[in-house]
Parts: structure tokens; sequence; C-alpha cells
């Protein structure tokens, strides 16, 4: 089974803010960065057990350009996933990522490495 937790929601953060104006989001909104490098979309997830974990990454970006970043989890950079052009900002898309956890608490943060900051993040699903 996958947990969801909303970019809205309570085991979140946001560099930017939570926006309701582009429609198919899940829950009540979106984390909409601003558009600097180093804004960020971080999430407080739980494990059940140490392992290597599916992270399911819910975006839209009605730009041309990717917007590229750095996935951080519990502070190491893990990978470098870029957000593809998804044609509009109510075109949303599930990138996986596969990480490491701990078992327990981890944070996963999505810190873009481009002006353009991150695509439209709705939420994470581990
Ligand atoms: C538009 C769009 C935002 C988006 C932004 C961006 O302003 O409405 O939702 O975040 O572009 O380019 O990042
Ligand atoms: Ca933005």
């Amino acid at each position: 089974a996958t947990t969801r937790y909303e970019a809205e929601g309570s085991s979140a953060t946001c560099d930017g803010t939570i926006d309701s104006n582009h429609s198919g989001f899940s829950g009540s909104g979106f984390c909409n960065t601003d558009n600097a490098s180093g804004a960020s979309a971080q999430f407080t997830v739980d494990a059940p057990a140490a392992g290597e974990a599916t992270v399911g990454v819910r975006f839209a970006n009605g730009g041309s350009d990717a917007r590229p970043s750095n996935l951080v989890v519990n502070g190491a950079t893990v990978q470098a996933p870029s957000f593809e052009s998804t044609g509009a900002w109510n075109g949303w898309v599930t990138k996986t990522l596969t990480v490491r956890l701990n078992a327990g608490s981890n944070t996963v943060r999505l810190s873009a490495t481009g002006s353009g900051g991150l695509a439209n993040i709705d939420y994470v699903e581990v």
C-alpha cells in the first residue's frame, strides 16, 4: 500500500505558495515554488522498513523547458530528477523515483537547480 503526502498537508513544506488555480490536483492545492534555484518542496514520509522504496511525485509543468532538481533524502543528494514539460499547468503526470529510505521517518526534498524553480508539485506517494 502507498501513503499519499499532499504538498499542502501538514507533513510538507513549500518554498512558495499553495495554489489551486490549475485544475486536476489532489486534495486542496499544490505547491507552486518560487521560480528560483534552491526553491524546494519537502515531505516527511514514513517507511515501514529500511530499504528501497518507490516514491511517486505528481507534478505539472506547463512551461516549455524541463525543471531540473536535486532529490535530497535525509540530507543527502541522491538523484537529480528533471521534471519535463507536461504541456499545460493542468497536465498532471506522476514521475516514479526509487530511493533508499530508513525505517520510520525520512525527509524527502526536491530542490530546484534551475532559475525556473520546480514544476508544480501535487503530492508524493510512498
Ligand atoms: C505560471 C503558473 C504557475 C507556475 C509558474 C511557473 O505562473 O500559473 O502555476 O508555477 O507559471 O512558471 O513556475
Ligand atoms: Ca512556480
